[in-house]
């Protein structure tokens, strides 16, 4: 498939592109991210849910023991607080707790208020979360530890005291502490595994997207690598089908616009007897140029297009003034003026034809900023419209015009040589002149009388 018409990439298209081609990288970030913050969750829920089996498991183990502790200590408490010995009651207390480990108590009347003032031990706070794990026996939490709590009635001779209440700190499983370890490990090593699988499962997807962007500015020529999952694989390979099937009806379509402005630019320079063929001579110019200069295949097809239809815009030109014998008036000449830009606009309608337009814009600019249409000077002119301007040039010297007769090569080529610097690009004037000098069918000026000057020396080769 022919390249000629591939679109030129831009370094800020470029750098757009570089951009595009580390998005796919984000799904990897945001997939590890997920994976870590998922797996770390789980792992520490996990972990949660195992403590609270463990405590439970804990509570209905000591809280029966508990609850026959409470019983007992009930029944030797209710006697002396009844008949006022708060002193006994408190030592049975104190004697009995000390019996069972991480343990405290208190005690509180129907109304809530302690039932021994300053004693016993406990802070009668109630828990949080505070359920029965089995009948009489409760679990619940105050702050990190978790505490079983039993209670049991104080009777006296005839009536009820209040109520005892015996709480018992429950150990943390040994491996709790590691728990919060362990989520983070879990979570770096499932973000660090889903990063490396998402980057090599979707590595393909980088250099599609570059592909894709290439395409959206009218290049169906960029081809991707099928790496990466089978998925993305499959992707790049469908990517591709719909991309040549594109490409191909852009080619047809860009080659019919190609050979219809040709065919237009034909009919205009047929029109003038004296400029036909005037294109497709510039073209041969231009053309062996470009090989000197060794452009590669498809910037030769561009210059040779380029040249083909560099005055195309001429279509904008009334025949009036572009058919007109003889030299133009100001008001004409500003109008032939015109026809570098028309040819720009008319091939820049397609992307593909951009270099093409930029020959047609560039093909009267002159080396010194002298020419038009937009007095760009030096290699700020495009080199293909510094080539096309040169081959137009001559062109216009040697062949018979309605206001000059054909102009002998020899003393073409010294005009050029004499313009080298001013109208043209010295040293691709140079080039030309030496081409055609060492080319076939030079022939030396045979004498001074044979050179026929022109009458009038056009304001420019139009
Ligand atoms: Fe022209």
């Amino acid at each position: 498939m022919s390249t000629a018409f591939r679109p030129k990439i831009e370094p800020a298209e470029q750098e757009r592109s570089f951009r595009s081609f580390l998005k796919p990288r984000g799904i990897a970030f945001k997939g590890a991210l997920f994976a870590g913050v998922l797996a770390g969750g789980l792992t520490w829920g996990g972990g949660q849910y195992l403590m609270k089996v463990d405590f439970e498991g804990q509570a209905k183990e000591s809280g029966i023991a508990l609850l026959a502790h409470a019983e007992v200590i009930a029944k030797e408490i209710g006697n002396p607080i009844d008949s006022g010995d708060s002193k006994k009651a408190m030592d049975v207390l104190h004697k009995r707790l000390r019996a069972i480990p991480h343990a405290t108590a208190f005690l509180l009347d129907a109304a809530g208020e302690p039932l021994l003032p300053g004693a016993p031990e406990g802070d009668g706070k109630t828990l949080a979360g505070l359920h029965e794990v089995i009948d009489g026996v409760l679990l619940g939490g105050q702050g990190q530890a978790k505490v079983l709590e039993v209670r049991h009635e104080v009777r006296g001779r005839l009536l009820s005291l209040g109520t005892l209440y015996i709480r018992q700190d429950l150990p943390a499983p040994i491996w709790a502490g590691g728990i919060v370890v362990l989520a983070q490990w879990t979570s770096i090593i499932s973000a660090v595994l889903t990063f490396l699988f998402l980057s090599v499962s979707i590595r393909g997807l980088g250099r599609l997207h570059w592909v894709l962007d290439r395409a959206g500015a009218g290049d169906f020529y960029e081809r991707a690598p099928a790496v990466g999952c089978f998925e993305i694989r499959e992707l790049v390979k469908k990517t591709h089908d719909v991309l040549q099937r594109v490409g191909a009806s852009q080619e047809v379509a860009q080659k019919v616009y190609v050979e219809t402005a040709i065919a237009l630019s034909k009919t205009i320079e047929a029109k003038d007897r004296y400029t036909s063929g005037h294109s497709q001579r510039v073209t041969v110019y231009a053309v062996e140029m470009g090989e000197i200069l060794n452009f590669d295949e498809d910037r030769l097809e561009t210059l040779r297009l380029g040249a083909l239809l560099h005055d195309i815009g001429k279509v904008a030109v009334p025949d009036d003034v572009l058919l007109k014998p003889g030299a133009l008036t100001d008001d004409e000449f500003v109008t032939m003026k015109r026809h570098p830009m028309a040819g720009d606009r008319i091939l820049s309608a397609i992307p593909g034809l951009r270099d093409m337009a930029d020959i047609a814009r560039s093909h009267h600019e002159k080396w010194d900023g002298t020419g038009y249409p937009l007095g760009v000077a030096g290699d700020s002119i495009p080199l293909e419209g510094r080539i096309v301007a040169i081959a137009d040039a001559y062109d216009a010297l040697i062949t018979k015009r309605s206001y000059k007769p054909a102009m002998a090569i020899e003393k073409a080529l010294n005009i050029i040589e004499a313009d080298a610097g001013t109208h043209f690009d010295p040293q691709l004037a140079s080039l030309f002149v030496a081409m055609k000098r060492n080319g076939k069918g030079y022939k030396p000026l045979p004498s001074a009388k044979a050179v026929e000057a022109p009458r009038k020396r056009p304001k420019e080769a139009l």
